[in-house]
């Protein structure tokens, strides 16, 4: 269990694409050199296409790391808009902001360390767009703080919701992060707020779109 897309398909998806700006290259490489997990351009263009679809200005991104997935909402919020970049770490930070100003697009985005469920407190939104990649077993916790914090029309995206496909194990085999994983899945389907659907693109990638109390079914509990 560890690819979801077949190889040959993940790389003639990949050749498909033509943003091929440097400083984005010059991040992959330094992800690949290092093995650190960045969305990858395949769920990097899901995310602005998402973005640029909703006409979103304000992004709050949960684990951000050194802002690779900050690029590509940087992109699509143009000019004026902005992303809050969220990382417990320091470094990953400081290293963000030098990637991103680099690109050009340093006053799009706003930088602040801690556990991104706490900062996530200091903004009651709404955000166009909650984006969450933080460590998988805060993933139940990021939902429910995202989740009144995006408005309606906006949508929380969610990477890794596959998990190496770790996700259909049984409970009895899961780990913590596996069982935040599958929690987050069957919360984000069973929220009467929202309306989720799981592309099982790279790891999996899940879509929320936070729907009006008018579109809620009535017979739903949450
Ligand atoms: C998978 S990486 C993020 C990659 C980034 N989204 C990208 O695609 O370029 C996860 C990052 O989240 C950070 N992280 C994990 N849990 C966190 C938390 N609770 N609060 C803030 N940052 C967290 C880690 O330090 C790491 O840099």
């Amino acid at each position: 269990m560890e690819h979801i897309v077949d190889d040959d398909i993940e790389s003639y998806l990949g050749h498909l694409q033509r943003t091929r700006d440097p400083v984005l290259l010059e991040m992959e490489a330094r992800a690949a050199a290092s093995k650190f997990p960045i969305i990858g351009p395949l769920v990097g263009r899901l995310c602005q296409q998402v973005a640029q679809s909703i006409g979103a200005r304000d992004v709050f991104e949960m684990g951000s790391g050194f802002g690779y997935s900050t690029w590509w909402f940087a992109q699509a919020v143009g000019p004026g808009g902005r992303v809050v970049h969220t990382d417990g770490d320091a470094k990953k930070s400081a290293e963000a902001k030098s990637w991103i100003d680099k690109a050009g697009l340093g006053p799009r985005v706003h930088y602040e360390v801690g556990d991104a469920c706490e900062v996530i407190k200091k903004y009651p939104g709404p955000f166009d767009i909650v984006f969450i990649d933080i460590d998988k077993h805060a993933y139940p916790d990021a939902l429910e703080l995202a989740r009144s914090r995006v408005r309606v029309g906006g949508y929380i995206i969610c990477d890794n919701t596959l998990w190496s496909g770790k996700v259909v194990l049984p409970a009895s085999k899961q780990d913590a992060d596996t069982r935040g994983v599958t929690r987050f899945n069957k919360d984000a389907f069973g929220a009467a707020d929202l309306l989720t659907t799981i592309i099982p693109l790279r790891d999996g990638v899940a879509l929320c779109l936070k729907i009006s109390a008018a579109a809620r079914d009535p017979k739903r509990k949450r």
